[in-house]
This record gives C-alpha cells, sequence and structure tokens, in this order.
C-alpha cells in the first residue's frame, strides 16, 4: 500500500507538470501576435514575460538553472533566478520561451515553447556555449551508435541496427558554414539530409518520432542550454543521446567553469543530462511536424501541447482554445 505522503507527493507531482502545460502555453499565446512580423527580440520578450508570469504563480520553489543568460545579459528569467511561490518541492528548471525567434519572425517552421522542471541538483548547468550532438529515437541498443564513430560511420551503424541502407537513413543537421564537412560527409553515404535553418531541439525531438517526422538521427553543433532541454524531451521520448561542450576561447571555457564544469571533454549522456525523473512542456508556436502552431479563429486563439513525464513514460497531447482577451 502506498503511504498517503508518498500519494500527495505522486498527486503534486501530477498537478505540477499540468501547471507547467500552462506555462509553456501562456508564452505560445503571448507571442503569437508576433509570428510572422520580422522582429525576433519582441516575440522573444514578449514570451519571456508570459513563461515568468505563469511560472512564478506555481507552487515550487525553483531555480531557473537553464535560462535566458546570465543575470548581467537577461533581467527575466536568468541563470539563478529563483521563480514559483516557494512553497512547493525545490526544483531545477530549464526553459527556452521561445526556442526558435527567427523562425517565428519569419514564420517559419517548428518555433516552440519549452520548459522542463526536474529535482533540484539533476539538470547540467550548462554554460552557453556550443554542444556537439548526437540523438537516435528509441527501440536501439546502448552503444548503436557513438559519440567517438564518424559520421558515416554512425549512419552506417544506424542503417545495421534498422536493417535498412544507408541511403533510407534520414539525417536531420542545422545549415551552418560550419556543417559543411560534416553535411559533405553524410552526402557520401546516401543519407538524406533534413536541413533545418533553426531550432534544433525540435530538430533532436523529430527522431524520437520517425514515422511521423522522417528523421532517424541527429547531429551537429548547437547551444549547449538547448542540448539540455533535448536531453529531457528525449528521456520522456525515448532515444539516445550525446553531447559534448564546444569552447572556442578563454571566455567561454571561463563561464563552464563558473558553471562548475570541470572537464571540458566529457561526453555527456542524457542521463547525465538530466540525472533524474523530468516534466517537460513544449507549445507549438509555428507550424511544425511534431506540434501544430498557433490556429487564430475569430476570438478564440488555439495552441497545442505535448506534457511528458519521464517517471512514468506519459505523452499528452493537449489543444487548448482559449477565448482572445
Ligand atoms: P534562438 O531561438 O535563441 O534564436 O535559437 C535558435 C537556435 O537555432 C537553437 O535551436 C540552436 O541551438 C542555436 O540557435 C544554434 O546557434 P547558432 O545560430 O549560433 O548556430
Amino acid at each position: 500500500m502506498v503511504a498517503p505522503l508518498a500519494e500527495a507527493q505522486v498527486f503534486q507531482d501530477r498537478l505540477l507538470s499540468l501547471g507547467l502545460a500552462r506555462v509553456s502555453e501562456a508564452a505560445a499565446i503571448a507571442c503569437a501576435p508576433l509570428i510572422g512580423r520580422g522582429d525576433e527580440k519582441a516575440a522573444d520578450q514578449a514570451a519571456v514575460n508570459a513563461m515568468r508570469d505563469q511560472l512564478n504563480l506555481l507552487d515550487i520553489s525553483g531555480v531557473v538553472v537553464i535560462g535566458e543568460g546570465e543575470r548581467d545579459e537577461a533581467p527575466m528569467l536568468f541563470i539563478g533566478e529563483e521563480v514559483g511561490t516557494g512553497k512547493g518541492p525545490a526544483v531545477d528548471i530549464a526553459l527556452d520561451p521561445l526556442e526558435g525567434t527567427t523562425l517565428t519572425a519569419k514564420d517559419m517552421p517548428n518555433a516552440l515553447t519549452v520548459i522542463a522542471m526536474a529535482p533540484r541538483g539533476t539538470l547540467l548547468h550548462a554554460p552557453d556555449v556550443y554542444m556537439d550532438k548526437l540523438a537516435i529515437g528509441p527501440g536501439f541498443k546502448p552503444g548503436t551508435v557513438t559519440f567517438n564513430m564518424s559520421p558515416s560511420e554512425r549512419v552506417s551503424a544506424l542503417a545495421a541496427a534498422k536493417g535498412v541502407s544507408t541511403m533510407q537513413i534520414t539525417v536531420c543537421v542545422l545549415e551552418r558554414p560550419r556543417h559543411e564537412a560534416l553535411i559533405d560527409e553524410l552526402r557520401g553515404t546516401g543519407a538524406s539530409i533534413r536541413l533545418i535553418t533553426d531550432g534544433d531541439v525540435a530538430g533532436v525531438m523529430h527522431c524520437a518520432e520517425p514515422d511521423v517526422t522522417g528523421i532517424d538521427m541527429y547531429m551537429g553543433s548547437g547551444g549547449a542550454p538547448e542540448g539540455v532541454l533535448a536531453a529531457a524531451a528525449l528521456k520522456c521520448m525515448g532515444g539516445q543521446f550525446f553531447g559534448k561542450l564546444m569552447f572556442r576561447n578563454d571566455d567561454e571555457r571561463g563561464r563552464a567553469r563558473k558553471a562548475g564544469i570541470a572537464n571540458f571533454d566529457r561526453v555527456y549522456t542524457r542521463d547525465d543530462l538530466v540525472r533524474g525523473d523530468v516534466i517537460f512542456a513544449a507549445t507549438g508556436v509555428t507550424q511544425g511536424s511534431i506540434l501544430r502552431g498557433i490556429q487564430r479563429e475569430p476570438g478564440y486563439i488555439t495552441t497545442e501541447t505535448i506534457l511528458m513525464r519521464s517517471k512514468t513514460g506519459s505523452i499528452r497531447r493537449m489543444s487548448y482554445r482559449s477565448p482572445l482577451r
């Protein structure tokens, strides 16, 4: 029999997860009027304000560990900011109020609002540097692909594990000049490459639903904070994730030291980045393959949110129709 206290804790955890969905919904609704308006900053600010207001209503004793930046760079949702009413459990919060600011400003696919919550001390405090990322979806044995394999070896290994030819593998990569060599090598394998202009949290999440998205693997470098959010999503959806921090200068190494990182060569697995259970919520802003974007009709706005808990493996997709105020 479950002790009454434990039961209360489970219930609280469930309620909190619903609260988290409201947080990502609120951020998406706030930046809706700025979709396609060419103003990244305004869209991001609207999402930040709404996410912070809604987050502060939750009964948690939260600390932002992945946020809008260092305290001196970001007045709101900065790293270390305490959030919530202070009355609930001690938790780490990782968030990106608008993942894909340019996607939103240009009304391009897969912009999301994203937030994850985990017990205090269990999320990596990733510095604002790049991370080299590798992800595949669920259902593969550990070691199917490894970070140490070359990009072409990863494609061959995944194709062998799926029992298909390399031509039938699709890899998602951020389109950046720094990825030219990676893309050339991948082309040499015959794999198909889905190039995205931004939004690698969504890029990684695509690997978890290959039948829907057509994407088998994610590779390349992007923001390290986004790497922690992507790992949180995959911990709920299933799938493997590896990430290695990349440093371009001493300032970036200093940021890592300040975040408590001592080993600069470490390859982090999904469960190194997210060490305990995690709740993850994301709401679609622009139209996407994982989530519908914001829908408008006279007097109403509708969002779609994915809400997931790693503890139970539950995945909820929620449609929310809100009267326009
Ligand atoms: P923003 O939403 O902050 O614009 O970030 C979008 C993004 O594409 C992330 O998804 C990705 O991790 C990062 O930028 C890549 O950085 P860069 O544009 O420097 O290659």
